[in-house]
């Protein structure tokens, strides 16, 4: 396996529709909903990087700059911002292309999504071997 990071993709992670069952009480999408989108597009980065088995060890600097919306298209996009021995720091960017106005796209968030690797007994092992 190789022991540099990949280039980021110019490529999202994952896009997904917002979609009702998203939202909360106020009806504007679900802040922990998009917390777990980021959650999976880190996964999905970190899996491109190294195949491995990860666990979330940390979740950095979630600000929430935007409102999202029912049928807004979320595009979160992943790149591997450092390595450790057992650990792999994500950054996610969250953007949010309005199913009102599909010509205007909006930043919502980022964020920094530390995984550890582990063996099958749940200890950390090296990311690069
Ligand atoms: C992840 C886990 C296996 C780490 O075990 P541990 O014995 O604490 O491991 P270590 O102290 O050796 O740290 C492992 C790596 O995590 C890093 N780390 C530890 N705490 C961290 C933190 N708060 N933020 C970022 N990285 C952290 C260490 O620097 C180390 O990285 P390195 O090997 O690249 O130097 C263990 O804490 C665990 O199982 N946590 C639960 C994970 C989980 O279930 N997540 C899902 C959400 S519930």
């Amino acid at each position: 396996m190789s022991k540099t990071l990949k280039p980021a993709s110019p490529e999202p992670a994952i896009r997904v529709v917002m979609m009702p069952r998203d939202t909360n009480a106020e009806g504007t999408i679900f802040g922990g909903v998009i917390l777990s989108l980021i959650d999976q597009a880190a996964y999905v980065e970190a899996m491109r990087q190294a195949h491995h088995r990860y666990v979330t060890i940390a979740m950095r600097e979630v600000e929430f700059h935007q409102p999202v919306f029912v049928g807004d298209v979320l595009s979160l996009y992943a790149n591997a911002a450092r390595v450790g021995r057992s650990s792999l720091t994500i950054h996610v960017r969250v953007a949010a292309r309005r199913r009102l106005d599909p010509e205007q796209t909006v930043n919502v968030t980022a964020a920094e999504v530390t995984f550890v690797a582990v063996d099958e007994h749940g200890k950390p092992c090296p990311v690069f071997t």
